[in-house]
C-alpha cells in the first residue's frame, strides 16, 4: 500500500472509530471532527489547517489509548503521518483556549459549558509558554481554535468522511517527499 492509501485508510477508521464517543453533548466527535473541518476549509484554511482541525481532537479515538493529555495524544499520532505543521496545530488546540480565554474579552463567556469545565483541568487561562504564542505557525492555531468551538451544533454542516481521505492521502504523500529530501524521519 502507498503511503497516501495507507494515510487515507488510518485517517478514516480513526474518524469512523469517533462515532458515538461524546464530550460535548450536542455533537459526536465524529460530527464535531467533520464540522470543524467545514469551518475550516470556509474560511480558506490550507489543506494541512484543514486535515488539523479535523483531527485535533484524534487524541479522544478509542483507537489510540494513551495516558497522555489529548492533544498530546494528537500531535504525536499525526506528526509521523503528516507532518510536523498538522502535528503541531492540532496539538496546539488546548493551549489556543487558554491563549484567547486570558486575552480576548468575552472569549471564555462564549465557550461551552463543557469546555468551560475542562480549562480548569487544563490549567485555566492564560500561563501558555511563549514556545506556543511566539511560534510561526500560532495564528493559524489561533484559526484552528475558533473552528472548534464553532463545531458543536446539532445538524450543522460538515465535511464529507471521503474528501477527508483524499485530503490526507495528499498531505501524506507531501510529506514523505519532504522527510526523504531532508533526510529526518518527519
Ligand atoms: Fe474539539
Amino acid at each position: 500500500m502507498s503511503s497516501s492509501s495507507e494515510a487515507a485508510a488510518e485517517v478514516t477508521a480513526v474518524l469512523r472509530s469517533l462515532r458515538g464517543v461524546w464530550d460535548e453533548p450536542t455533537v459526536d466527535e465524529f460530527d464535531h471532527a467533520m464540522q470543524a473541518g467545514w469551518h475550516a476549509r470556509v474560511d480558506g484554511a490550507s489543506d494541512e489547517l484543514v486535515l488539523a482541525a479535523v483531527l485535533h481532537d484524534v487524541g479522544r479515538s478509542p483507537l489510540l489509548p494513551g495516558p497522555e493529555p489529548h492533544d498530546r495524544i494528537a500531535r504525536e499520532w499525526l506528526t509521523p503521518r503528516f507532518g510536523a505543521r498538522v502535528g503541531w496545530l492540532a496539538g496546539a488546540h488546548v493551549a489556543a483556549k487558554r491563549f484567547l480565554a486570558d486575552t480576548e474579552s468575552g472569549y471564555a463567556a462564549g465557550l461551552s459549558e463543557t469546555s468551560v469545565d475542562s480549562l480548569a483541568h487544563q490549567g485555566g487561562a492564560g500561563g501558555v509558554d511563549a514556545a506556543w504564542t511566539t511560534h510561526p505557525w500560532w495564528p493559524d492555531a489561533v484559526r484552528l481554535r475558533r473552528y472548534d468551538d464553532a463545531a458543536k451544533v446539532v445538524g450543522a454542516p460538515g465535511m464529507e468522511i471521503g474528501e477527508i481521505g483524499i485530503l490526507a492521502g495528499r498531505i501524506a504523500d507531501r510529506s514523505a517527499v519532504e522527510r526523504r529530501s531532508r533526510g529526518v524521519p518527519w
